[in-house]
């Protein structure tokens, strides 16, 4: 029932404290881009690193919001089959034999009656794009377009017409048009450029590496157990290896790996020995990891705990 909804955010700082209730930290810019994507109804583009808190925003704010989380998950391949609707096909088939064996019988056969039922909606599997357009009580739900860049040029044509009318036309059905706009984050690492006609349609917003204070509250929502002392050594050294010429710098979801992983080991300092046994966490690829042997880790730490405040326990 529509009274029953919460509310879309009024202004900024309604929305980033709607997130914080999921324990996202939005910083300002990302929160006023995604509170007037709420306000116009316009898709959000999201494009960044990897780890970053972008898919993770669609999930907050549908949490948040009291909303269904519709998820599409992008592959080289994926086609409308997949993304929009699908014909049963083996339920079709036992229609037809089971309407032939009655015509054998003796029965009468319908064949314009039969072909309308056999595309029609009890035959219809409905994917991520269709579901979206339902009606829901609730209100409209989150669709999370993830990964885009993963699909390909006629797969974006395709979306077009879904992000530009909130509407999607199949063959045998005709169009069919949401009564209100579902709620749509697109994310994208960039892994190739997504066409401009696309974007057009979209609120854009770059999602980088947090600054060190918002990274300290991520981990400080996310890991709450590790210490204030703790923290500030973890988030200053991974900020520390981002400024490093590595091949996968490590995101925010490495850091709250790393953290929960010394959480479990029960260190309180990091140590150049700790380091090295839990860089797996933070580190993905042999050759950067090999950069940080011999004394480099001990050097690195060396710096960040000079930049480190002396209070706190
Ligand atoms: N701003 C944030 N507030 C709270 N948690 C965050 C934030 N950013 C990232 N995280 C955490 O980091 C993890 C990774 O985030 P997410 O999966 O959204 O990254 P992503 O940008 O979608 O990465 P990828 O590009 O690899 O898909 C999540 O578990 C989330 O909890
Ligand atoms: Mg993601």
């Amino acid at each position: 029932m529509a009274e029953e909804r919460i509310a879309l955010p009024t202004d900024i700082d309604a929305l980033t404290a709607l997130l914080a209730g999921q324990d996202y930290v939005a910083g300002r810019p990302l929160a006023t881009v995604a509170f007037l994507a709420l306000r116009l109804g316009r898709p959000l583009f999201l494009e960044g690193e990897p780890g970053t808190g972008k898919t993770e925003i669609a999930r907050a704010l549908a949490t948040g919001l009291g909303r269904r989380l519709i998820r599409l998950q992008c592959y080289e391949g994926l086609d409308a089959t997949q993304a929009l609707c699908d014909w049963n096909f083996p339920a079709q088939m036992i229609a037809i034999r089971t309407a032939e064996a009655v015509g054998e019988a003796g029965g009468a056969l319908d064949r314009t009656a039969l072909q309308e039922e056999l595309f029609g909606p009890d035959f219809l599997i409905e994917r991520p794009l269709l579901q979206a357009l339902r009606p829901t009580p609730e209100g409209p739900p989150v669709l999370l377009i993830d990964e885009l860049d993963r699909t390909d040029a006629p797969f974006e044509a395709f979306l077009l017409e879904i992000l530009s009318d909130y509407q999607a036309t199949i063959p045998e059905l005709g169009t069919i048009r949401a009564v209100e706009p579902p709620i749509v984050i697109l994310t994208s690492n960039r892994t190739r450029e997504v066409h401009d006609a696309l974007k057009r349609r979209c609120l854009y917003h770059w999602v980088d590496y947090p600054a060190l204070d918002r990274e300290l509250a991520i981990l400080a929502a996310r890991v709450p157990d590790a210490s204030a002392r703790l923290s500030r050594e973890i988030v200053g050294f991974v900020q520390r290896l981002r400024t490093e010429d590595l091949f996968k710098k490590p995101g925010v979801a490495e850091t709250i790996d790393w953290a929960k992983c010394l959480l479990a080991l029960d260190v309180i300092s990091l140590s150049p020995e700790v380091i090295a046994d839990t860089i797996g966490a933070i580190l993905k690829y042999q050759d950067d990891i090999a950069r940080l042997e011999g004394s480099e880790a001990k050097r690195l730490l060396e710096e960040v705990r000079a930049a480190l405040p002396m209070e706190g326990p």
